[in-house]
């Protein structure tokens, strides 16, 4: 199998993070693509001196030009800016959507058979300006949020119960934002229904509740958490760890079900919107998208979801983009 080529557009903190785990997993050779002169090449350079030690073939190169990306199998964009406190990811609205289209339009040109996942911040909005200018299949176009919000939720799910977060499994669905929707129907470890777990552990249903619902509200504002700590701007290990997960989905057709910011075609009563579902993910990008069954409340909760990622894309069109 001839090495896949990736490249990452944003020498960022998730573009670094990224750059040193692709590498170590020998995911394919990395090309780190930055418009701040020398930085990609900096950080490439000092992350391929590691080699020996990490013990990987895998090429990594920085650069400031398009043209270095030429005809990648897989491309992550992360570029734009990150938030500060204080400020919701729909903030960075005009900023990002600036450098999205300028790095939509190189990409388009330079790699026109790229598999595409986007975790520049507005997320579902950044998606879908990428697919507009692209024109690229909605498949191998695609966003990186559900996996990171899912792993908050099975983290805070693993702390409170006190086990091993490698038997949890949790579903975030929804946009990138604070009305994304992690599912405590669906939560479970090991199959063992976590609101079971939870009732046992405090005796009765109202505590269990209470318990989940902070563990959901933390989960949802777990993002502007780690943005006040930082000060300085967003988490980065765990974005590029999530992403890395999708990668490795894509690279070894793994055909995972993974929570993914999907283009909607019918699915769950929306058309033609990039929002959070659970998909198939596998080497041709998003090979379908699974329908969970939503009860009422949970359907609501989808739903107004569904209707704050519309309002965020009118918001970007009414700005021209
Ligand atoms: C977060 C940002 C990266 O969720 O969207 O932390």
């Amino acid at each position: 199998m001839p090495r896949k080529k990736i490249s990452l557009i944003g020498g960022g903190q998730i573009g670094g993070v990224l750059t040193q785990l692709i590498a170590k997993r020998q995911l394919g050779d990395v090309v780190l693509f930055d418009i701040v002169e020398d930085m990609p090449q900096g950080k490439a350079l000092d992350i391929a001196e590691a080699s020996r030690v990490d013990g990987f073939d895998v090429k990594v190169t920085g650069t400031n030009s398009y043209e270095d990306t030429k005809d990648s199998d897989i491309v992550i964009i992360t570029a734009g800016l990150p938030r500060k406190p204080g400020m919701s990811r729909d903030d960075l609205l005009t900023t990002n959507a600036e450098i999205m289209k300028v790095v939509a339009e190189n990409v388009k040109r330079t790699s026109p058979n790229a598999i595409v996942i986007i975790v520049s911040n507005p997320l579902d909005a950044m998606v879908t300006l990428f697919k507009e200018i692209s024109g690229f299949e909605p498949n191998r176009v695609m966003g990186q949020s559900g996996v990171l919000d899912s792993s908050r939720f099975a983290t805070f799910i693993a702390w409170e119960l006190g086990v091993s977060v490698k038997d949890i499994n949790a579903l975030v669905l929804g946009g990138h934002g604070d009305t994304m929707v992690p599912l405590k129907r669906y939560a479970n470890v090991n199959g063992i229904p976590v609101m079971e777990l939870l009732e046992k552990k405090y005796g009765s249903k109202e505590k269990a509740d209470e318990v989940m619902n902070a563990i959901i509200e933390r989960t949802k504002m777990a993002g502007g958490e780690v943005v006040k700590l930082l000060k300085t701007g967003s988490a980065f290990y765990s974005p590029a760890s999530s992403t890395v997960a999708m990668v490795e989905a894509i690279i070894y057709d793994e055909k995972r079900v993974l929570p993914v910011c999907a283009f909607l075609q019918g699915e769950y009563g929306v058309n033609g919107y990039y929002v959070g579902v659970p998909v198939i993910l596998g080497e041709k990008g998003v090979e379908k998208v699974i329908e969970i069954d939503l009860n009422e409340e949970e359907k609501a909760l989808f739903e107004n979801s569904v209707n704050a990622v519309k309002n965020l894309v009118a918001d970007m069109k009414r700005l021209g983009y």
